[in-house]
């Protein structure tokens, strides 16, 4: 098994959105990593974003000269030969995922580590054809993931807990807070308690009792502020559990349950995107987007600079 520490020659799967940065993570944290993706026109792009998004984040020219090039792109299956450790970021599709690793399985080292960053296929499915599932699990990031400190790894049915802890390592080693999830559900954790706000937040909208403004407000100075230091299960014990417990035997009857949204359907049909579109709950025009998203991650990064040490 690739242990943490003896991982020298990771392949990050995928130049998209996820892709791109998890490439850059792996060179700005010392290592030697390629970048793959099946059309080269992705690659020159990933090229170009990795250096904007070096200078975005502060570094000088010579300490991203530095973090460049331990950078290598390739379109070449034959790189699977050599790698100890893939992080898989190509498209959410059950039959890509599973051809993908069909064709690094035929190349790579029985002892490499094999990772999907899959948002909601189940790891397990993905593995379907892996050659050595054992060492096969989730390795689940939060975009951006620069920013976002949770990786969630989560195991297959045939996942080995030493590839589970060793990949758990590799996170730790990139600077990242991770968790092991014992079993593949749906969503991991992280995405279940946030479809869980989200649905309670379209509910309250949709009564009426409040918009957008007033539930955002609420979640960030409220519970959001909270959950920053506490997690869900720490706020019950500090507040006491036999509150949490009466609360809950009147609330959770009156919490929504449906099954589908249509405040989102509806939005999605009205081509209300968000900020890619210039309107989602909210209006972006005039490019106010791109100022949104960077307020975000100067937010981000000095929240993390406060909670890091903790
Ligand atoms: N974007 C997010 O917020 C986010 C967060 C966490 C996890 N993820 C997951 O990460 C993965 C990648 O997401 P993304 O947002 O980076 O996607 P993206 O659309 O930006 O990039 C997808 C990549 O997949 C490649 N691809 C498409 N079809 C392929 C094929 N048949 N064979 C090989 N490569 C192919 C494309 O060339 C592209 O480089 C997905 O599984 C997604 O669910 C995304």
């Amino acid at each position: 098994m690739t242990e943490i520490g003896s991982i020298r020659r990771p392949v990050v799967a995928g130049a998209g959105t996820m892709g791109v940065t998890l490439a850059r993570i792996f060179a700005q944290h010392g290592y030697e990593v390629t970048l793959w993706n099946r059309r080269q026109s992705s690659l020159d792009r990933a090229k170009e974003r990795i250096a904007g998004d070096l200078a975005a984040r502060g570094l000088s020219e010579e300490e991203a000269a530095l973090v460049m090039a331990r950078l290598r792109y390739t379109t070449d299956y034959a790189v699977y030969e050599e790698a100890d450790f893939v992080v898989e970021n190509i498209a959410e599709d059950l039959e890509i995922k599973r051809a993908f690793f069909r064709e690094v399985c035929q190349r790579i080292s029985p002892t490499a580590l094999l990772t999907t960053n899959t948002s909601g296929l189940r790891v397990t499915d993905v593995a379907q054809g892996v050659t050595h599932p054992q060492r096969f699990c989730g390795m689940h990031w939060w975009n951006p993931p620069d920013l976002m400190p949770l990786v969630e790894i989560t195991k297959g049915a045939e996942t080995g807990q030493e590839a589970a802890q060793a990949v758990y390592d590799l996170a730790v080693s990139l600077g990242k807070k991770p968790v092991i999830v014992r079993k593949d559900i749906l969503g991991i954790i992280g995405n279940r308690l946030q479809y869980a706000v989200m649905r309670e937040a379209l509910h309250i909208m949709a009564e009426g009792a409040a918009g957008p403004e007033e539930i955002d407000a609420a979640m960030k100075y409220g519970p959001g502020f909270r959950y920053a230091v506490l997690g869900p299960l720490e706020t019950a014990d500090l507040g006491g559990v036999d509150i949490f417990q009466a609360v809950s035997d009147y609330l959770l009857p009156e919490l929504n349950a449906d099954t589908r949204s249509q405040v989102l359907h509806d939005l999605v049909d009205e081509n209300r995107l968000g900020i890619k579109t210039g309107r989602g709950f909210y209006d972006y025009a005039d490019g106010q987007g791109e100022a949104v998203r960077t307020r975000r991650d100067r937010l981000f990064q000095k929240l993390w600079e406060i909670l890091k040490e903790e």
